[in-house]
């Protein structure tokens, strides 16, 4: 992207993951009502000097981005962007704010970069962009598309692409390596001639209709974000629409949960930003098995944060590697919000 608009600044949307990588690993923290907050990175060894690159927006905000880029855009080359933020409960960005920002990047003349490492090949064979209808001008794909071999790969624009090679450097010694590339090849076989996504997808629902039939029964509060493939499960009413609003909600529910679902055998994410991957080899007896421990660990949340006695977030949530730990919404005491009064 730099080598083709001849500038060094890029945008990132708050709560986006792009990896451990000095220009990517920033996050907001000590947040502001007024939209500011304390600019930092992940772990130490990141130089300060890259700050000045680099701009934060929040999710689901076409005007911030707007007066950003009115304010930076010829010295923008990049903006990045997760459409299901996979490292934080899988927030959705709207179809419309998605729209804008194509829109955008192209009157400002900006490469949107969508990156697509935990979407791709998951929620759709043409990922996130396929079910959006937009078209990014580079795209990034991992994960799933060696079902979990290590790979990567970026695809884009002819004219963006065609500078590998011709000036860009790309390559490095795992590169093409030939048993990645055997299991991309097989997995994307699969995916082309089976429904193997459809039914991650179909399970996904079912296991999201089963948690809401449970926690319905019990008055609890709860909503799904994202895609049933890769699903966040936040307990409120309305789901978040980025990740300020995850850290100022109530997540001590999940906290207190997830290590009762642990103790029997379900090994979910205990941090609440991991969404619920969906494997295809996840089949009827699992679903049953996941519900029958998902309701017993309900009732043990609920009678626990009754008692007060709720695992606290620092009990219950290490940080994620690399990642800075957040403090907001740590409760035990009084009972959460999606209790039932
Ligand atoms: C959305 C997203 N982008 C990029 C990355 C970075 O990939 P890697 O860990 O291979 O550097 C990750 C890793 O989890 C990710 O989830």
């Amino acid at each position: 992207a730099r080598a083709h608009t001849g500038r060094d600044s890029y945008i990132m949307v708050e709560g986006g993951y792009h990896g451990l990588c000095g220009a990517f690993q920033w996050g907001v923290e000590d947040l502001e009502e007024d939209g500011g907050g304390m600019v930092r990175p992940y772990g130490e060894g990141v130089p300060q000097l890259l700050r000045q690159l680099f701009h934060l927006v929040p999710l689901n905000d076409g005007d911030r981005l707007e007066s950003v880029l009115q304010q930076h855009g010829d010295e923008i080359g990049a903006l990045l962007i997760e459409p299901i933020l996979g490292n934080c409960c899988s927030i959705e960005a709207g179809h419309q704010y998605m729209s804008d920002v194509r829109e955008l990047c192209n009157r400002y003349g900006v490469v949107m970069i969508v990156d697509e490492v935990k979407t791709g090949f998951r929620v759709a064979r043409g990922g996130v962009q396929e079910l959006i209808g937009i078209q990014a001008d580079v795209c990034t794909f991992a994960k799933a598309l060696a079902n979990g071999y290590p790979i990567s790969a970026i695809g884009g624009r002819e004219d963006i692409m065609r500078r590998i090679g011709h000036g860009v450097m790309h390559g490095g010694t795992y590169t093409a390596h030939s048993v990645s590339l055997a299991a991309a090849e097989k997995t994307l076989e699969i995916l082309e001639e089976t429904d193997a996504l459809e039914r991650v997808a179909d399970y996904g629902k079912r296991l999201q209709e089963g948690f809401a039939a449970i926690l319905s029964r019990r008055g609890i509060a709860h909503c799904f974000t994202g895609h049933p493939a890769m699903f966040g499960l936040m307990f409120a009413e309305k789901a978040p629409q980025n990740y300020r609003e995850w850290v100022t909600s109530d997540y001590s529910f999940y906290n207190s949960l997830a290590p009762r679902l642990h103790e029997r055998g379900i090994l979910c994410e205990p941090d609440s930003r991991e969404p619920w991957f969906i494997s295809a080899a996840h089949d009827d007896e699992c679903l049953a098995r996941t519900l029958e421990a998902f309701e017993g660990a309900v009732d043990e949340t609920i009678r626990s944060l009754r008692r007060g006695r709720g695992k606290t977030r620092s009990e219950a949530v290490p940080p994620k590697p690399g990642r800075t730990k957040l403090e907001g919404g740590e409760s035990s005491l009084p009972p959460p919000a999606a209790l039932p009064a």
